[in-house]
């Protein structure tokens, strides 16, 4: 197991737009989050919430600055090297699920698994599990246009999970939800990121489950007020 944080962000910039348009979205943002860590972001709409999971989700880039995840120097990678560390390490629930709208539940769920080349029949039988777990046994079968928007997301979350990566980010999981389902989705993230040591960073609204994780980092008008 890596020594140390397992994301650092030093200084990071992020601007979105060029000239008269540009927007600081991000503003000299330094973070650690270490190995394990059940982790919140909070803070008014338009913050730069997602825009930080995006950057530590290495789905999108940053203007200056440094990044590491698992010690690697996330600036430094190839396009291809940093899909497949992804693939790997990285679980991302979206804040719109971001379901494939071709595919079942469950094919949806063996994706990551396929993408890593595991064989069909194991895919199908962890993917099967996972979603198990939110109830969903019997909506495996049907598209995300014929889910609800809650049960897309718990697919998505099932998604997210199963591949055991070291990483999981969420943004606003339980967005779409009910209180009780919030609370199934959240205890499933959280007890399966305190059994297998998984580093959950989960961007929400919602105090309740803030307060259920160990640290809660405020960000306002791209700045974090406290860490
Ligand atoms: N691709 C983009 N191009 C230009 N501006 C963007 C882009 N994406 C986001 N922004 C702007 O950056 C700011 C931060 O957006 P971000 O999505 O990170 O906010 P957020 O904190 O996640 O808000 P919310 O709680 O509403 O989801 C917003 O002002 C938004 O309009
Ligand atoms: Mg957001």
């Amino acid at each position: 197991m890596e020594e140390g944080p397992i994301i650092r962000i030093e200084d990071i910039d992020k601007i979105y737009g060029e000239g008269v348009n540009a927007l600081r979205v991000l503003k000299s943002v330094s973070l650690e989050i270490g190995a394990g860590e059940i982790v919140s972001i909070m803070g008014p709409s338009g913050a730069g919430k997602s825009t930080l999971l995006n950057l530590i989700g290495c789905l999108d880039g940053f203007n200056s600055g440094r990044l590491s995840i698992l010690g690697r120097d996330i600036s430094s990678c190839s396009v291809e090297d940093l899909a497949g560390f992804r693939n790997r390490h990285i679980g991302f629930v979206f804040q719109m699920h971001n379901l494939l709208p071709e595919f079942t539940a469950l094919e949806n769920v063996m994706m990551p698994l396929l993408i890593r080349r595991c064989s069909k029949k194991e895919a199908k039988k962890m993917a099967a599990a996972a979603i198990e777990q939110f109830n969903l046994g019997d909506r495996m079968h049907h598209r995300p246009s014929e889910l609800s928007g809650g049960e897309c997301q718990r697919i998505a979350v099932a998604r997210a999970i199963v591949g055991e990566p070291d990483i999981i980010l969420a943004d606003e999981p339980t967005g779409n939800l009910d209180r009780e389902n919030s609370r199934l989705l959240t205890d499933i993230i959280f007890s399966m990121g305190r059994e297998k040591r998984i580093t959950i960073v989960v961007v929400t609204h919602d105090r309740e489950i803030a307060g259920r994780t160990e640290r809660t980092i405020t960000l306002v008008d791209g700045n974090i007020v406290n860490v």
